[in-house]
């Protein structure tokens, strides 16, 4: 039986991309020459317009997918402890993708079955992840019995279950209203607060990439390259009132402009 990681051997992967690219048989150059330094821990954010090659970034980080030329790198500091049955990265689609018929415990649990965890220790890991994500009291519900914003709550859980040391996000809130997006957000930001972890986040959302994270990575339209990679300058804590702030709407200012000028086709 594997045992799910501790808290010692948490802590986040850092990442090295050098002159990533990736051109897709037919011609279709998605992203070209992206390089890209991730500290463990960080919490980063990358923009873009649609079509710019951040879902393909994305898979190609989670091993889904391989550049065509470049250098793509995790850096594991606690590499000496692979083979602990932890896994290393997690990855949230835009949609839930939860199983219509498993409850939402057992679908959360489902990559400790995957990982051959007893099912007592996954069932109080499952529980534990839905309380963090406040779904204590919805755990013997089915997916069908649940609104969009708990059907990406519980895909959050899921991915948190394994205590990734990467959390890969692509466009998670995306289809979800302005509220209940802005909730997800603020308690994305204390799991990870609290998780110790590396955090990317693809979003379209000025808004939401300047409330989120600490750095923002702009790409320009296909093929993507980097317009900026900016270090914003709020603090560490993040709340409702950050949105009001005056940083805040000079940070989302910075991005939009990049935004424009990725649009442009201008790289840095
Ligand atoms: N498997 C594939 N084969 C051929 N072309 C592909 C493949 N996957 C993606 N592409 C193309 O690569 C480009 C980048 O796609 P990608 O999905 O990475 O963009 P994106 O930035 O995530 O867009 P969106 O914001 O709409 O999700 C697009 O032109 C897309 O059509
Ligand atoms: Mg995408």
């Amino acid at each position: 039986m594997t045992a799910i990681p501790t808290s010692a051997s948490t802590g986040g992967i850092g990442l090295t991309l050098r002159d990533v690219r990736r051109a897709f048989l037919g011609g279709v150059v998605a992203v070209d020459g992206i390089s890209l330094d991730v500290a463990p821990g960080e919490f980063v954010a990358i923009l873009g317009p649609s079509g710019c090659g951040k879902s393909t970034l994305l898979r190609a980080i989670a091993g889904l997918d391989r550049p065509t030329s470049g250098l793509l790198q995790l850096l594991d500091p606690n590499a000496k402890e692979k083979g602990d049955g932890g896994r290393a990265l997690a990855y949230v689609f835009q949609d839930a993708h939860l199983l219509p018929w498993r409850n939402v415990l057992r679908n959360v649990a489902m990559p400790l079955e995957l990982m051959g965890v007893a099912a007592n220790e996954r069932a109080d890991a499952a529980r534990n992840a839905l309380e963090q994500v406040g779904l204590g009291d919805a755990m013997r519900r089915y997916p069908a019995q649940l609104s969009g914003g708990m059907r990406m709550r519980v895909s959050l859980a899921r991915a948190m279950v394994t205590r990734p040391r990467l959390l890969l996000l692509d466009e998670p809130f995306a289809a979800l209203d302005e509220l209940t997006r802005q909730r997800l957000d603020e308690m994305l930001r204390g799991l990870w607060d609290r998780a110790g972890m590396t955090v990317l986040f693809v979003t379209h959302s000025i808004a939401e990439a300047a409330f989120l994270a600490d750095r923002a990575v702009v790409m320009t339209r296909r093929p993507g390259r980097v317009v900026i990679d900016h270090r914003l300058t709020l603090g560490r804590e993040r709340s409702g009132a950050t949105r009001t702030s005056e940083v805040y709407v000079r940070e989302m200012r910075v991005l939009y402009e990049a935004l424009e000028r990725g649009d442009r086709g201008e790289p840095a």
